[in-house]
């Protein structure tokens, strides 16, 4: 055997014996990749897991997603954050039933068109669900390749990337589980962080990070930039029930058309600015970190009644309105019973 099919007879031994079993995997269909996917981007597995089993018992097939409610499936969604993925999913699926006759298509330029989908998306869609030749690279693979090869460039750089692409497909045999494979060896053996567990890897005696014992100095680090942090204020604002006020966000930008309590940038003086000159008791402060910013909250309470919102009782909000976690994570400090 030449060394290419060895490497992929190796790897997909590991996948067999110690692989993780996920509920995408055991059934793959390309409606139940399309949804793993989405929720797989930036998100843990573990996280996923009963989400996506709960989207499949509400949504089984595409054609229940297409005609779905937007609202019904961000509720669905909620918790798992990035929330235009849960928008542009339902997107898909609409472009799929209309306009591939009910089908995920497996052409990368259809695939591409679809809303949300991407390049490492297209490519997972294609190797997982249609066990075509190709391998989408995550942080995972690219720390893999990158220890395999001791790569002395940075993993940010698209050469990198492309590389670690073309060194995967020249060993490449059963797509459907390459790539897959290659995950869980990141994942469970080849460690972002602490240790690698080099005697779990088949790949141990080739590879040239573990050779040196310099594991840990791949991937090359790149220079960290740190996210820009806004100080916000944000009301609870109660009525005469109990019933806590919310409303829609935009439907562009961060947290689209999910709903939101009254807020503001600034401090409490700008919260009063904006909803004018209501009594407030500081709850405590909370912080929520989005991708590319971060929200330090100080959190207040108020009692009244503003045109624009809608009130809801405190104990429907997780179940009957789209409630973001940055604005969930607040109800924690709301005293009970007020
Ligand atoms: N991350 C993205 N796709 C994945 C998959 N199919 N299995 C595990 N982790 C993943």
């Amino acid at each position: 055997m030449d060394n290419e099919n060895r490497f992929a007879k190796d790897l997909l031994d590991w996948y067999h014996a110690n692989g993780r079993v996920l509920p995408w995997r055991s059934e793959p269909t390309p409606y139940r990749v399309l949804v793993s996917e989405f929720m797989l981007q930036q998100t843990r597995v573990d996280t996923v897991i009963p989400y996506f089993e709960r989207f499949m018992d509400r949504f089984p097939d595409l054609a229940s997603l297409a005609f779905a409610e937007e609202d019904e499936v961000l509720r669905l969604w909620q918790g798992l954050g990035y929330y235009s993925r849960a928008r542009n999913l339902r997107k898909s699926a609409q472009k799929a039933v209309e306009k591939y006759e009910n089908e995920i298509p497996s052409d990368p330029t259809q695939l591409r068109e679809l809303p949300g989908v991407g390049p490492y998306m297209e490519k997972a869609i294609r190797a997982f669900a249609f066990d075509i030749p190709a391998v989408p690279i995550d942080g995972n693979l690219m720390r893999v390749y990158s220890r395999l090869i001791a790569a002395s460039v940075a993993t940010d750089d698209a050469k990198a990337k492309k590389a670690a692409e073309s060194y995967f497909l020249e060993r490449l045999l059963s797509p459907r589980e390459f790539g897959q494979a290659l995950m869980d060896l990141g994942e469970l053996a080849c460690l972002p962080s602490g240790q690698p567990k080099c005697d779990r890897c088949p790949f141990a005696t080739v590879c040239k990070a573990h050779a040196t014992g310099r594991e840990l100095d791949y991937p090359l680090k790149k220079a960290k930039s740190t996210s820009p942090v806004e100080r916000r204020s944000v009301l609870l604002l109660l009525d005469e029930q109990g019933r806590v006020a919310v409303s829609k966000r935009p439907e562009h930008g961060l947290l689209a058309s999910m709903n939101e309590f009254p807020n503001v940038v600034g401090d409490k003086a700008a919260l009063q600015k904006v909803y004018g000159p209501i009594d407030l008791e500081y709850l405590g402060h909370k912080t929520h970190v989005f991708s590319h910013i971060k929200w330090e909250m100080d959190v207040f309470l108020g009692r009244g009644v503003l045109k624009g919102f809608t009130y809801i009782p405190v104990s429907d909000l997780k179940e009957k309105a789209a409630l973001p976690t940055a604005f969930a994570k607040l109800l924690s400090i709301l005293p009970v019973g007020r």
